[in-house]
């Protein structure tokens, strides 16, 4: 039998070499030899293709280990798995492929997937942080490092980027995505996408892209992961789905379903979003691979009655590939032997996965990834840790400098250095960072003493614990504070504290940390707060009380050198939010781009009688307004916006309109200004957001020159999904919004015409 099988694989090798030597086109002679390929697959062998356990290494999600699921070797022989995730090291995966390909029957080679979510052994800003830089080359290149690595130790399928859009800092994983809005967040997903697959994905050093989790995960109830998602289609179309869609327009390989159930279908198994969407709509032609156990997750959502249900109503929807739940393998066979599932269906699944493989040149050279020698020299190269300290200082937001305190001077005598994310290397990693090692990163500490003059004396006093309730070492770190010229406290969340199954009910400062900052501000010493996080926090007391803020957010491998460049105005600050910061929970969720209401409050109206202002759409303890704005972020120069034009005052649908202002930097020092144009469409067949962000520039403005930007805006800007999803624009008025931030612009007006 075994003979048998061997002289099969020898025709089959002979057959796909020669029709790899034809004169067909490339794409036909793929579709030949995977369609070769899946006509000699026994029905187990097909399901084995679609089955994709995690490795041995570490898990990214819950899970009882079988002693078979540990039988790697075996399974692999057998035809069992596809690949592995979570398994890295060109040593560990070239012995692995080396079964599949030399020792299997069919000779196929493995997938091996992991969540490269902000860089490999090189660690990147956490994607929101980078989302701030605005700086789509610098993103591109982060996420290029982040394949250059990580393809060397074996890595070619990544289960990035996530392009969630979220609106509820509560939920832990808005930390992996870019923020709450979808122009944005299309372009950064694009660019993410382009950085993780290269030139082609054929390339040793291209990985394919993942985007996930399709669709909405980013929206669910309470901001409770996991949690329920149910809303309107027009909210789906125009908010969440527009990051997926650009990164399958940039060529993502894959998508991976979400875990949430959407208006009552949970995701794994939404023909609506799956074939209609996805296949039909934007007609994505890769492969589907599930959530961890999301497909078994169908019973728990009540769903499905049992697993075969599960199986069924999952590959018949279109997720080709079962991450984590054993089902596929365990019950298609006999689902396509009892006449319950159609093989066709199995077979457009295995294909999609083979075709995969294929593109990622695997059929071709099943080591390419596994390269010992290159991954000896390409990870943490010099090169690598030069672009994750560019993109980290790009990344970093001045929330507040009153009489600029910052930047602070190389060589004040004394400066006190505060708090339990000071002397911390390990949560500068940040969450979903299981390649980077806890030694690397450069603390806070360690990157502010690089910069000071021989004789600034910095000492660093822990001050607390970053969850627990003692207050023990407070009076150190007030005695601390007392002995100096500056304090600087470094504040926030752990690594832990954001990611998966991380969702927090409140964003405060966790443990004492806002006792201890209090106890430290009653020294009467000049504060500068460094935040790092991986989400928005409420920072209202420190916004009231501290002069200067600064946004770090979790920066990877340089996060101390990116904070000491800001800090000591090595790098003048550009970064600018891509989420909104509420000034309580209970604001939640407050976003720029929310509609106008018919009873909109604010503050215009604070002249009515309260019986008046009673009947707005207001809060009674709170302003609506957010503490900061999305778009919101400071720079050491002082940008001034003047002169905003429109190129004409109608404006036919065949037609541009160029839209011109001009920004001065007012101040001494040079500085990046991102710009931005926000459009509102007045009046519409259905109501329009109060304004979206429709483009942006990031341009360097040098000390006391003005510049001219012009920005050019068509029909597909000026238009929206209709009631019947339709992309459509319609005559009227539209107001443009140009400014630093989306809360202070200069407006204009223009009117679309037939
Ligand atoms: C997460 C995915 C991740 C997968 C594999 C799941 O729990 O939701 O984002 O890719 O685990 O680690």
């Amino acid at each position: 039998m075994r003979r048998e099988w061997i002289a099969l694989t020898a025709l089959l090798s002979i057959y796909i070499f020669s029709t790899s030597c034809s004169t067909e086109s490339n794409t036909d002679k793929a579709q030949y030899r995977i369609d070769s390929l899946v006509s000699v697959m026994t029905l187990e062998e097909k399901v084995g293709q679609l089955n994709f356990p995690v490795g041995d290494l570490f898990n990214t999600g819950p899970t009882v280990r079988t002693a078979e699921s540990a039988r790697f070797d075996e399974q692999i022989r057998a035809g069992k798995i596809t690949g592995l995730f979570n398994v890295h090291g060109a040593a560990y995966t070239a012995r692995l492929q080396k079964i599949a390909v030399e020792e299997s029957r069919l000779g196929i080679p493995l997938l091996f997937g992991a969540d490269v979510i902000h860089g490999f052994k090189t660690v990147m800003p956490l994607p929101l942080a980078e989302a701030a830089s605005w700086d789509l080359q610098a993103i591109e290149q982060s996420a290029r490092v982040a394949a250059i690595e990580s393809t060397a130790a074996g890595i070619n399928f990544n289960f990035a980027p996530m392009v969630d859009i979220s609106r509820d800092p509560r939920w832990g994983r808005i930390s992996e995505g870019a923020g709450e809005d979808p122009y944005l967040g299309s372009l950064v997903a694009a660019a993410r996408v382009r950085g993780f697959q290269g030139q082609s994905l054929a390339d040793a050093n291209s990985m394919a892209a993942c985007v996930k989790h399709f669709a909405a995960y980013g929206a669910p109830f309470g901001g409770r992961d996991y949690n329920t998602v149910d809303m309107s289609l027009l909210s789906l179309h125009e908010t969440y789905l527009p990051p997926y869609k650009a990164a399958v327009e940039a060529g993502s390989a894959t998508v991976m379903t979400s875990f949430n159930e959407l208006n009552g279908v949970p995701a794994t198994a939404n023909k609506y979003l799956l074939q209609e969407v996805l296949r039909k709509q934007w007609g994505f032609q890769g492969m589907v691979v599930s959530d961890w156990q999301s497909i078994g997750e169908m019973l728990e959502h009540g769903y499905v009655a049992d697993s075969i249900q599960a199986g069924k109503l999952a590959i018949e929807a279109g997720t080709d590939m079962d991450m984590m739940a054993d089902i596929y393998l365990k019950k298609i066979p006999d689902m396509v032997r009892n006449k319950q599932l159609k093989v066709e269906v199995l077979d457009e699944a295995v294909k999609r996965v083979l075709k995969l493989k294929m593109d990622l040149g695997l059929f071709d050279n099943p080591y390419q990834y596994s390269d010992v020698e290159r991954e000896k020299k390409d990870i943490r190269s010099e090169d690598n840790l030069k672009a994750a300290h560019d993109i980290a200082k790009k990344s970093i937001v001045l929330l507040k400098n009153e009489n600029a305190l910052l930047p602070l001077k190389k060589d004040l005598k004394k400066i006190a250095l505060i708090g339990p994310l000071a002397n911390n290397k390990e949560d500068m990693n940040g969450s979903w960072s299981f390649f980077g090692e806890a030694q690397h990163p450069i603390s806070i500490l360690e990157g502010l003493q690089s910069k000071v003059s021989s004789t600034t004396k910095i000492t660093y006093a822990q001050g607390c614990n970053l969850y627990d309730n003692s207050t023990a070492l407070f009076n150190e770190a007030v005695a601390a504070a007392k002995q100096a010229d500056v304090v600087i406290m470094a504040l926030g969340e752990s690594a832990p504290m954001n990611g998966e199954g991380a969702s927090r009910s409140d964003i405060n400062l966790p443990g004492v940390q806002q006792a201890l900052l209090e106890a430290i501000h009653q020294t009467g010493k000049p504060i500068v707060v460094l935040l790092l996080n991986g989400r928005p926090l409420t920072l209202q007391w420190m916004d009231l009380n501290i002069p200067a803020i600064v946004e770090t957010w979790t920066l990877g491998s340089q996060a101390g050198l990116a904070v000491a460049d800001v800090v000591f105005g090595d790098y003048n600050p550009s970064g600018k939010l891509p989420v909104t910061f509420p000034r309580t929970v209970g604001q939640i969720p407050v976003f720029y781009n929310h509609k106008h209401t018919g009873r909109a409050y604010q503050g215009e109206h604070e002249k009515e009688s309260l019986k008046d202002r009673v009947y707005r759409s207001r809060y009674r303890d709170v302003p609506n307004s957010p503490l900061y704005p999305f778009g919101y972020g400071l720079s050491y120069s002082t940008f001034e916006y003047s002169n905003l034009q429109v190129s004409a005052a109608k404006l036919k649908k065949s037609e541009s309109l160029e839209v011109s202002i001009e920004v001065t930097n007012t101040s001494a020092v040079d500085g990046e200004e991102v710009v931005q144009l926000y459009l509102r469409d007045k009046v519409a067949s259905v109501t329009r957001p109060v304004k979206e962000l429709k483009d942006f520039q990031k341009v360097l403005i040098k000390a006391g020159e003005k510049k001219t930007l012009t920005f050019t805006l068509d029909i597909n800007d000026l238009s929206f999904y209709n009631a019947d999803l339709k992309w459509v624009a319609e005559p009227g008025q539209f107001e443009v919004m140009v400014g630093g931030n989306s809360q202070e612009t200069l407006n204009t007006l223009f009117e679309l015409i037939e």
